[in-house]
């Protein structure tokens, strides 16, 4: 009891709303001396929060504040999406689950590669948004990378359309050859990450 009690006088807590346990190792490493990072699971949330705005920007404040108003936490939650010019920037915001929803990456790459066959502009980018709710206060986050969608897939790295996109900048690596810190050094999410983590750093 009194562990527990100097414990819960140690620290603020905050809510990531994500059940990635990678995504919320890398942020407890960050904030970790800042915030006690809770995640869905944590809070007991294990609904599915709704995510109905079509816009990355939205689905993230959507989230946040859903967490928010039923579970009374401050709380900061990303969305990501894949925008492709020669597609009018699908897959955006419908990323996870472009080709059904099974949230399928092999299959959701093998609809990009169909879709652009023949096609030459092959430009697009990786954009997150991070919504941080404090209080009754939004604050966005944003960042993205510039890239080309390759023809077939290189490199087992990675996750999700990581062994099609090849970042403008780099050694012409697709993010699935390239290690975690190389990626992350100037993924979309790294960048987004990185202008949240100063912010919350700046109101120490
Ligand atoms: P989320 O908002 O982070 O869940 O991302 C939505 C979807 O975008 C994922 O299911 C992936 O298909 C794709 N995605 C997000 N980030 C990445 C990335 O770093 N590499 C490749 N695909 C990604």
């Amino acid at each position: 009891m009194f562990k527990l009690s100097l414990l819960d006088r140690g620290m603020k807590k905050i809510v990531f709303a994500t059940n990635n346990v990678h995504k919320l190792q890398e942020l407890r490493q960050m904030i970790g001396g800042m915030y006690e990072v809770l995640g869905l699971a944590d809070i007991g949330c294990h609904e599915d929060i709704p995510e109905t705005t079509g816009v990355i920007e939205g689905n993230a404040e959507m989230k946040a504040r859903y967490v928010k108003e039923h579970y009374g936490y401050d709380c900061f939650s990303d969305d990501t999406g894949l925008e492709i010019d020669a597609l009018g920037g699908e897959p955006g915001v419908y990323s996870a689950r472009y080709a059904g929803p099974g949230h399928d990456s092999e299959a959701n790459i093998d609809k990009v590669l169909k879709k652009l066959d023949g096609i030459d502009d092959r430009t697009a980018r990786f954009r997150t948004a991070i919504a941080l709710l404090q209080g009754d206060e939004l604050h966005m986050f944003e960042g993205q990378v510039e890239g080309v969608i390759l023809t077939e897939r290189h490199g087992t790295g990675g996750f999700g359309y990581d062994s099609i996109f090849q970042p403008v900048e780099g050694d012409g690596s697709t993010f699935a050859q390239m290690s975690p810190e190389q990626k992350n050094s100037i993924s979309h999410r790294g960048r987004a990450v990185a202008r949240l983590v100063e912010f919350l750093k700046s109101q120490q």
